[in-house]
């Protein structure tokens, strides 16, 4: 399912722009940002492929992580089709870069992170470099947009908005940065949460859908992402007290600064009075289904696995990825996500960053 496809039926102000990016000194950054269903990808298609078929080599940069083209979702995307294509799944990733979450709340640093990364590969291959953003525009939405174009310094900014809602991320840049405000177009089709959900959902499947599990050795990887491997693994007695005080069974538990950090199963249903100051918890069964990032020596993403268990006592962590034996030995860090979903593409839900 693909809601964004190639269409020549676009705004007539979208050739003014072909015709400015065309002429401009290369390499070119063009970032398109707009609301939800405010027709971002659908210009950044158009541009795409028709100055692919002007002979420019292009780069995509997919960072709408709530409704991801290029496969995986919970990524930001780098690639560079090299013939016209209909929509963004036919193209070949290049690099990802993890966010582990499908909204960038709690995630600026991963957001302006990963484009910055993904903007330094795209400029030694590339003349135009077309940047596609999430449709999170309002609130703290500002400033994420803000420190991305701070950060990614963009030559020409498209700003698909309605009204003036754009006008909070674009006032400080009017003067600095080539910004052209298009016309956002009639023949959008708004989604539903839910219709956003089920197209997700058949995203997330179609990603896991040759997945195998592999059990790998905590100790040979960089587990990055939680604390909970962090500070000192807690003693018997504390976990004893931890255990008789709260009705809790403690499968592993660390001591951080003097705070204690500890995975617990509750074994009897009953209101608990908890400091989270000095006492930090998460269930274990919060653990199961979550998305990690398998990361290579360079920071980027290989790949995603659904963690299905730790066994902390084996210091083992079992996890289910579409990668091969030959991909998994580009592994060397398991960085944890914050959102679980199950290989069959239902979202679980999203965990508080805090929380792990
Ligand atoms: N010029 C057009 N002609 C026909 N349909 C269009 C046009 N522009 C956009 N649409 C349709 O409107 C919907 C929203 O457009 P698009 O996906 O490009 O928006 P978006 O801003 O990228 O949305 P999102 O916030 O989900 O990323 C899509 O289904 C798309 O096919
Ligand atoms: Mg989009």
């Amino acid at each position: 399912m693909n809601k964004t496809v190639y269409t020549k039926d676009v705004p007539s102000d979208r050739l003014e722009v072909l015709g400015v990016i065309k002429a401009h000194k290369k390499p070119v950054k063009v970032m398109i940002i707009g609301g939800t269903d405010s027709g971002k990808t659908t210009a950044m298609v158009f541009f795409a492929n028709e100055l692919l078929s002007l002979g420019f080599r292009i780069a995509v940069i997919d960072s709408d992580i709530g409704q991801k083209g290029i496969l995986p979702p919970a990524t930001i995307t780098l690639g560079f089709p090299d013939r016209l294509f209909n929509s963004l799944d036919e193209i070949t990733p290049y690099k990802h870069y993890f966010i582990g979450s499908i909204t960038p709340n709690q995630f600026f640093g991963e957001m302006i992170t990963g484009v910055k990364v993904l903007i330094d590969e795209a400029l030694k291959k590339a003349d135009v470099i077309l940047i596609d953003t999430t449709g999170f525009v309002h609130g703290s939405g500002v400033d994420l947009k803000r420190m991305k174009i701070e950060t990614i310094k963009p030559d020409i900014i498209l700003a698909l908005g309605r009204e003036n809602e754009l006008e909070p991320i674009l006032k400080p840049f009017e003067n600095k940065i080539r910004i052209f405000k298009l016309k956002v177009s009639e023949k959008i089709r708004k989604h539903s949460r839910e219709e956003r959900r089920e197209i997700r959902r058949e995203k997330w499947r179609t990603y896991f859908k040759n997945s195998k599990s592999y059990l790998l050795n905590l100790n040979e990887y960089y587990i990055s992402g939680t604390s909970l491997f962090h500070g000192e693994e807690i003693r018997e007695e504390e976990k004893k007290l931890l255990e008789s005080l709260f009705k809790w069974l403690i499968i592993y538990g660390v001591k951080i600064d003097g705070r204690y950090f500890v995975v617990k199963v509750d074994l009897v249903n009953f209101p608990r009075q908890v400091d989270r100051s000095t006492l930090h918890y998460i269930d274990f069964e919060r653990l199961s289904n979550l998305i990690v990032g398998l990361i290579d020596d360079k920071g980027f993403c290989v790949g995603l696995g659904i963690l299905k268990v730790i066994n902390f006592k084996e210091k083992t962590i079992e996890i289910l990825t579409p990668l091969t034996e030959d991909e998994m030995k580009k592994v060397r860090e398991i960085r944890f996500g914050r959102i679980r979903v199950r290989e069959d593409g239902e979202e679980l839900g999203l965990l508080d960053r805090n929380l792990l």
